[in-house]
């Protein structure tokens, strides 16, 4: 599930140019071999207000030195509420996933989420990329989550092709 396949750097910087990151509080999960993460900083990320999530322990510790600057957590994101909860101040502005979240059973997706989501400001939003032509969250998972989704970007110089999601809570 959690095999690596780092992302080509035009998926990248398609992830870090989807929202406005200067000031923004932002959670990076699943960063692998941090090409996403440096993609961020070179977008404006401050790396004070960006920490990093990976679970394989081998990944965290390069990344911690390759990102001597930023936070970088090694866990779980099953277990994210319980690990954040101690780990780093809430909430969060932007969650940037590389979760393999197509691979993944509903009910663990569901929690994921439902954690993703209460670690975000009500204005917070998730980007998250995908290979398949699908959305990663189903309509019926936006349902239930409250949020929506919109694709925000097709990066056909990836191999495979990639599509970034950006899923937030409507607005009022
Ligand atoms: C497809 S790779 C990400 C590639 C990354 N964007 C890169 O360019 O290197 C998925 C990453 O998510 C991590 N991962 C998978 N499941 C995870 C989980 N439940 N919690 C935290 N990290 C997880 C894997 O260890 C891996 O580093």
């Amino acid at each position: 599930m959690g095999a690596l396949a780092p992302s080509g750097r035009p998926l990248a910087r398609a992830m870090a140019t989807a929202a406005e990151l200067g000031g923004k509080r932002i959670l990076e999960i699943g960063p692998g071999t941090g090409v996403i993460t440096e993609a961020l900083l070179d977008a404006g990320a401050e790396p004070e207000q960006l920490s990093l999530l990976e679970r394989d322990c081998r990944l965290a510790s390069n990344l911690a030195s390759k990102f001597p600057d930023l936070k970088v957590i090694t866990g779980d994101a099953r277990f994210l509420e319980q690990i954040l909860e101690t780990e780093q101040p809430q909430p969060f502005d932007i969650v940037f996933s590389s979760l393999p979240l197509l691979n993944m059973k509903k009910s663990e997706k569901h929690s994921i989420l439902t954690q993703i989501l209460a670690l975000l400001d009500e204005r917070g939003i998730l980007i998250q990329y995908s290979y398949s032509a699908r959305p990663p969250l189903s309509e019926n998972l936006t349902r239930e989550l409250g949020i929506t989704g919109m694709r925000a970007a097709t990066v056909i110089r990836n191999l495979p092709p990639a599509r970034v999601w950006k899923y937030s809570r409507p607005l009022n």
